[in-house]
């Protein structure tokens, strides 16, 4: 697997990946039908470190760092993750969290926070856990989960000192 910065020929690659992600509607409050444009607007957003993870020169999965609050609470990072469903299970989503940790270090941010794990979100909980997060809050019934109905979310939280 390699990780680079994505650059505008990933952006076909990026949206399959995003579209896939989000019209499952279970782990993102963005909505389903959410198109390509604003996708990828907000993606590649000014001031976004977007990044995608290759397997034998195809893109199967992205990842985006940025500042989770502007202004004096700038030095904690925020970041999402995204696994094309062909590609889950075979360790790209860890080395993106872990590429995703050494950036967020390098550009000196002092921790990192996840405003948004869906609390069903099985894969991504054991994920975060694994790489050092932990919860530091739940909001309750605060996603609609196509079959679940309304779940609970977590904040988590690492520091990166
Ligand atoms: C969450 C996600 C990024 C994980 O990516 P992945 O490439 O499938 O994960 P990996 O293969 O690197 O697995 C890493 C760890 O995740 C967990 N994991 C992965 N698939 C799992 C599954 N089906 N069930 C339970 N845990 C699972 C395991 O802890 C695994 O480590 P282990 O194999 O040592 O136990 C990916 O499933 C995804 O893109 N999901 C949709 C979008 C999303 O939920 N993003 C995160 C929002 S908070």
């Amino acid at each position: 697997m390699n990780i680079r910065p994505a650059v505008e020929q990933d952006r076909d690659a990026i949206w399959n990946i995003f579209h896939e992600v989000v019209a499952a509607g279970d782990t993102y409050a963005f909505d389903p039908q959410m198109s390509r444009e604003d996708a990828l607007a907000y993606w590649f957003c000014e001031g976004t470190h977007t990044h995608v993870a290759e397997q034998d020169r195809h893109v199967v999965g992205t990842y985006i760092l940025k500042v989770n609050q502007g202004g004096a609470g700038s030095h904690v990072a925020n970041a999402a993750f995204m696994v094309a469903l062909n590609a889950r299970g075979q360790g790209i989503g860890r080395g993106m969290g872990e590429h995703c940790l050494s950036e967020a270090r390098r550009i000196g941010f002092r921790a990192m926070q996840f405003n948004f794990v869906v609390s069903t979100n099985e894969s991504a909980l054991r994920l975060w856990y694994q790489l050092g997060f932990k919860i530091v809050g739940t909001l309750p019934g605060a996603f609609r989960h196509p079959e679940r109905g309304y779940v609970d979310v977590y904040v988590m939280f690492r520091s990166l000192l």
